[in-house]
């Protein structure tokens, strides 16, 4: 608890700290088809992490036999990333592991759990935040609906960015939401030019700008700038609110194709997604920066599955989706497709009940298809 004087100085470093990190962003692209040697950071993470990213394992090393082989992909296994670990070191990614990661390209992770208050951030808001990942992208496809959607969530900024860094005085809490125009610019294009590339039409802006009115208000603005360069794709703006209700009403929500919006919003709407699509454990995730990028299920650590012995009917199928993300952006489309087929073609179901297959099961099926 700090008092007044302390609060109106805390305010003052954070603002001084993101206009640094603005600042500081390098905007220096990988171009993963001209590199020779490219190094898979695998990490397990917590709850049922471990028992989804084995079947992940497995069917990496099966589909990339030939290029491990050569040299040209490197699997990496990073320990260390562990609830565990992180409330002993206190810190929301260990130094050592943090330094491990940052010697590959692309990283691979299970879910990792976080607290519930107290200090420890979030390892994935802290990953997104030091690798400079500002992109989540998240396809969600329906094809007996004719549903193909794909939302670009921004993903260092927002509500996250300063989430463990709030501050409370006596009987009073705040937290700060921030958005940059550096920061929309570069998701915004990243949604046009998904769009421009895919035969896209269509992108969608979704805020809250009339209530956050500064920082959603610049997310709007901003957004309709980057629009003006794309004049083939047509751009309007929702509200969160009423975008939720949209992805429910079968009449209307098929028309949707590119959506485009803040870290907060993008995580909620996209749980509700892929619950449409079939449920969060078949969803996958990308968090895409110019350097790296990681790549992971949409869901958390389902503590509550472990809790209650249902850890090995976890669904494989968000991080294999995952997977299949990672090796389209490392440019190994053909491989992409095959497992991506594989994917479609699997008629098991696991439900992350004893209902429904096992995670097990499940990996087996997809590594022998390919
Ligand atoms: C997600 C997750 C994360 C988030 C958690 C684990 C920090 O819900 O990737 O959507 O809120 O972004
Ligand atoms: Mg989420």
């Amino acid at each position: 608890m700090i008092d007044l004087e302390k609060a109106t100085l805390a305010f003052r470093t954070l603002l001084s700290e993101q206009l640094q990190r603005v600042a500081d962003i390098d905007t220096t692209k990988t171009d993963f088809s001209k590199k020779e040697k490219i190094t898979v950071g695998l990490i397990d993470g917590d709850g049922i992490g471990p028992i989804i990213m084995k079947q992940a394992e497995r069917v990496l090393n099966k589909l990339l036999s030939n290029e491990i082989a050569e040299g040209k992909i490197v699997l990496k296994r990073i320990e260390g990333l562990t609830l565990e670990n992180r409330l002993q070191t206190k810190k929301a990614v260990p130094d050592d592991v943090l330094s491990e990661i940052k010697k590959c390209d692309v990283i691979l992770k299970g879910p990792t759990s976080t607290p519930m208050g107290g200090n420890l951030e979030s390892a994935n808001v802290a990953l997104r935040r030091e690798l400079d990942l500002y992109a989540n992208v998240r396809p969600i496809s329906i094809p007996k609906e004719n549903i193909d959607w794909v939302f670009f969530r921004e993903n260092t900024e927002g509500e996250y960015v300063l989430g463990s860094r709030g501050i409370d005085i006596e009987g009073l809490s705040v937290d700060f939401k921030v958005t940059t125009d550096v920061g929309t610019e570069r998701i915004a294009r990243a949604a046009f030019d998904y769009a421009k590339n895919n035969g896209k039409k269509y992108v969608s802006v979704v805020t809250k700008a009339n209530i956050m009115k500064k920082t959603d208000g610049r997310f709007t603005r901003i957004c309709h700038e980057v629009a003006k360069d794309y004049p083939d794709i047509s751009v309007d703006d929702w509200y969160i609110d009423i975008m939720t209700a949209n992805l429910v009403n079968p009449e209307i929500r098929s028309k949707f194709q590119v959506f485009l919006l803040p870290n907060l919003y993008g995580d909620i709407i996209t749980d509700e997604a892929a619950q449409l699509q079939g449920g969060v454990g078949t969803a996958g995730s990308a968090n895409l920066g110019d350097r790296y990028a990681m790549f992971e299920a949409i869901h958390g650590s389902a503590p509550r599955m472990i809790e209650e012995g249902l850890g090995e009917y976890a669904n494989p199928e968000s991080i294999l989706r995952a997977t299949v993300m990672l090796l389209r952006h490392i440019c190994l489309f053909d491989k992409a497709n095959a497992l991506e087929n594989a994917l479609d073609s699997c008629h098991i179901k696991v439900t992350g009940t004893k209902d429904g297959a096992k995670c097990q099961a499940y990996g087996d099926i997809i590594t022998e298809s390919l």
